[in-house]
């Protein structure tokens, strides 16, 4: 982190904490420069930088204040109820109608799945990618179909060991993006007509997955901040004969909630005395802003029942489609799904990334990446304190790009939705991300762009549509 960076943040806390007021002129750069024994240069970045973030403004002859409600965050949401017991799945209408209409690249990209392309290395990916074709052996292009690049595997292998998962490399299974990961462990524990466990509000690939494969839904209630609720969980399970869950235990997209490390062990002791399997869906893992990485709850196990599903797609290299299961007991089974249906990722892209894991600088890319995503975050939390209405609540994911927003009851997602599409800005609304429809006042918005004056004018308009309903 660079000094500028770190003063930044320093002055950040001090308005986040309300130390420094709405309103309240911030130090000037010579007294600034002075305390914090840096160049007056430095002081400026971090006041441009904070600037950026949407906390402080610059006024004429007069020096640098915290913005009007940059220090006062909206509240939490509540925790949702517990739905009905079982539901049958029927989004994929509405997804992909709203998925349909996220493609304009002229759009406030608040609806995107993806943070900006900008903030990953493809330039060096591509160098990348050329080199490990130049060396790869011709054999080896056939060879690495199968099972997958040996490279990359001992890489992710070499991450998960640092992350104190011991993973013998039988069980990895490389694959088109994590979204075949979890396609190919679900259908590797399930039949038509079988109960699965999913969170409320879900991913929704996650809801077409089991709309396509005829499975029943079990909705768990997931709390803004603590992750899928334990206690309607244990009921289901001695209730219900459920064949397996599927749940983000870190930055659960859409809410950005992740279970503590004592959560972790209580539902994997749960899983275990049921003997059911867990998908594990951790493909925002490396976009902690913390200081150490969340342990997956894969680390926890002994049994070989959690299939722990990653992809490269959200940390390094979008659209490469490059992602993995670590399968546990169930990882021949996944790998022969896997020769059935695709037979396997490209070979180009396997070993472009291997490269890369090997001589490029990831860990400091994502240090990079982190820092933005969390910056970004903050300016748009700041953002809708200042525009949205009053009864908005909001959660504060501690990693990823992604904000659940719950709006006072009488707003419609779906109509906001419609309403900011034809105003030049996309959001997620709630319903897409429910089995039974549910969350018509819920949206999640992306800040992994870049903040910027469109983007506070969209947050702007944003607010006035939301008065209006
Ligand atoms: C929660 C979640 N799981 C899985 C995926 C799919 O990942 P991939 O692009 O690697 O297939 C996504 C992508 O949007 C996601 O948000």
């Amino acid at each position: 982190m660079k000094r500028y960076e770190r003063l930044a943040d320093d002055i950040a806390g001090l308005i986040r904490n309300g130390i420094l007021a709405p309103g309240e002129k911030i130090p000037s750069v010579r007294h600034a420069s002075q305390t914090y024994g840096v160049s007056p240069s430095t002081v400026f970045q971090a006041y441009y930088l904070l600037e950026d973030r949407g906390l402080i403004q610059a006024r004429a002859r007069s020096g640098y204040f915290v913005r009007a409600l940059a220090g006062l965050p909206l509240p939490e949401p509540q925790p949702s109820p517990a739905a009905h017991e079982t539901t049958d799945v029927d989004v994929s209408e509405l997804v992909f109608s709203v998925l349909g209409s996220l493609k304009n690249p002229h759009t406030v990209p608040f609806g995107s799945a993806f943070p900006s392309p900008d903030l990953y290395p493809l330039a060096r990916l591509a160098r990348s990618m050329a080199h490990s074709l130049r060396t790869l052996a011709p054999h080896d292009i056939i060879a690495d179909m199968t099972a997958g690049n040996p490279d990359l595997m001992r890489q992710i292998a070499l991450r998960y060991m640092v992350g104190g998962v011991r993973l013998p490399m039988e069980e990895l299974v490389i694959t088109n993006g994590a979204l075949e990961a979890l396609n190919l462990s679900l259908q590797s524990v399930t039949q038509a007509g079988d109960l699965v466990a999913i969170e409320s509000p879900a991913f929704y690939a996650c809801l077409q997955v089991l709309e396509r494969l005829q499975l029943k839904a079990v909705e768990i209630p997931v709390h803004p901040r603590d992750g899928v609720d334990l206690n309607v969980l244990r009921d289901r399970l001695r209730s219900l004969p459920i064949k397996a869950c599927w749940f983000m235990s870190s930055f659960q997209n859409p809410v950005g909630s992740s279970l503590s490390e004592l959560r972790k062990l209580e539902l994997y002791g749960l899983l275990r005395e049921h003997q059911v399997p867990l998908i594990e869906d951790d493909v925002y893992a490396e976009l902690y802003f913390g200081e150490r990485p969340p342990r997956p709850i894969k680390s926890l196990d002994d049994d070989g029942l959690v299939m722990h599903c990653g992809s490269f797609s959200k940390s390094l290299a979008p659209g490469y489609r490059v992602g993995w299961v670590a399968g546990g007991r169930f990882a021949e089974r996944i790998a022969r799904l896997k020769l059935m249906t695709t037979i396997s990722p490209s070979v180009p892209a396997q070993t472009a990334i291997a490269d890369y894991l090997q001589h490029g600088s990831y860990d400091r890319h994502l240090r990079k990446l982190r820092y933005t995503l969390e910056r970004q975050q903050d300016a748009m939390l700041a953002s809708a304190a200042r525009h949205f209405p009053q009864g908005t609540r909001v959660t504060r994911p501690s990693g990823g790009y992604f904000l659940w927003f719950e709006f006072p009851e009488q707003v419609d997602s779906l109509q906001l939705f419609k309403l900011a599409l034809a105003q030049g800005i996309s959001l997620a609304p709630g319903p897409i991300f429910s089995a039974s429809q549910g969350f018509r006042h819920c949206a999640r918005l992306n800040h992994g762009h870049p903040w910027s004056t469109d983007s506070e004018q969209a947050m702007e308009l944003l607010g006035r549509m939301l008065r209006s309903f």
